[in-house]
């Protein structure tokens, strides 16, 4: 039997039109600033859908541009003109930054009540002792897929597979939060399989095509796939096999179309929070 698809299309689009409606029941915009320093061809994809998507629902969005000679002390000053802006009520430094900048040090920079990438220690910190502040994007979009589909993690095994502060660790940190017993995988951990045939839920977050193959997945279990690599072809696909995983699992998301449009509407939904107001 083939798995279930969980369409992050249509689930961000039907959060996207929710938060378009609060919108317009707000006095002003809310306003998100995207800072994109150098130009990496993959951020400058990126950092374009932000900025759409913000025009979507009505949002404004500021885009800064800097050249990757940037100095790391003029991000810097950037980034405290931004946080003393009453009209912007989001800061989002896209990342990779060039080498000679130091991305924690600017992250911290960002005021925690303005991180709608839910980056900052104060953000992370929040998230681990279960207090209110922003839920990085992916791991966020990545519970909203579950809870569409109905799947409460209470009393499942979850298997993160990746322990990125962007994606594994605080994904790890909401399934717990969700009453999940949580396993947390990654480049160490010898038999992956071992771990993966245990789980109910499974979180891939590598960054590596096919760490996910059919034989180590549990009939029946909701694989998540956070990957975004390319074939041979250069075809974008994930960490999952995706064909040969599919004849197993109950449910799974695929690449494109799954996680990637989750990550860019949590970003409009911690924006909308950071302007006063939650879905
Ligand atoms: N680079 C890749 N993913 C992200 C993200 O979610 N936020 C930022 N700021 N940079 C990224």
């Amino acid at each position: 039997m083939s798995a279930q698809l969980i369409d992050g299309n249509a689930l961000a689009a039907r959060i996207r039109a929710q938060v378009a409606e609060k919108v317009k029941t707000l006095a002003a915009p809310p306003g998100l600033a995207v800072i994109l320093v150098g130009d990496d061809p993959a951020s400058q994809v990126y950092v374009k859908h932000k900025v759409a998507d913000c025009e979507g629902v009505g949002m404004r969005s500021l885009l800064e541009r800097h050249p990757a000679t940037l100095s790391e002390a003029d991000l810097l000053a950037r980034i405290a003109a931004l946080n003393a802006d009453p009209a912007v009520h989001g800061i989002l430094v896209q990342l990779p930054l060039p080498r000679h900048i130091d991305a924690q040090r600017v992250i911290e920079t960002i005021a925690p009540a303005k991180d709608v990438d839910g980056f900052h220690v104060a953000s992370a910190g929040a998230l681990m002792v279960g207090r209110p502040g922003f839920r990085p994007c992916t791991p966020y979009g990545c519970m909203k897929m579950l809870e569409s589909i109905g799947c409460d993690p209470r009393g499942k095994h979850a298997v993160v597979i990746g322990r990125s502060n962007i994606v594994g660790k605080p994904m790890a940190m909401l399934l717990l939060q969700a009453s999940a017993t949580v396993t947390v995988c990654h480049s160490a951990t010898p038999d992956l399989g071992h771990f993966t045939r245990q789980a109910d839920i499974v979180v891939a977050a590598v960054g590596k095509r096919n760490v996910l193959t059919h034989d180590m997945v549990k009939p029946g279990a909701v694989v998540i796939d956070v990957g975004m690599n390319r074939n041979s072809e250069g075809k974008l696909c994930g960490d999952v096999d995706f064909d040969n995983v599919r004849q197993v699992a109950g449910w799974i998301t695929p690449v494109p179309g799954g996680v990637g449009p989750m990550t860019r509407a949590m970003l409009l939904v911690n924006t909308l929070e950071a302007a006063g107001s939650g879905l």
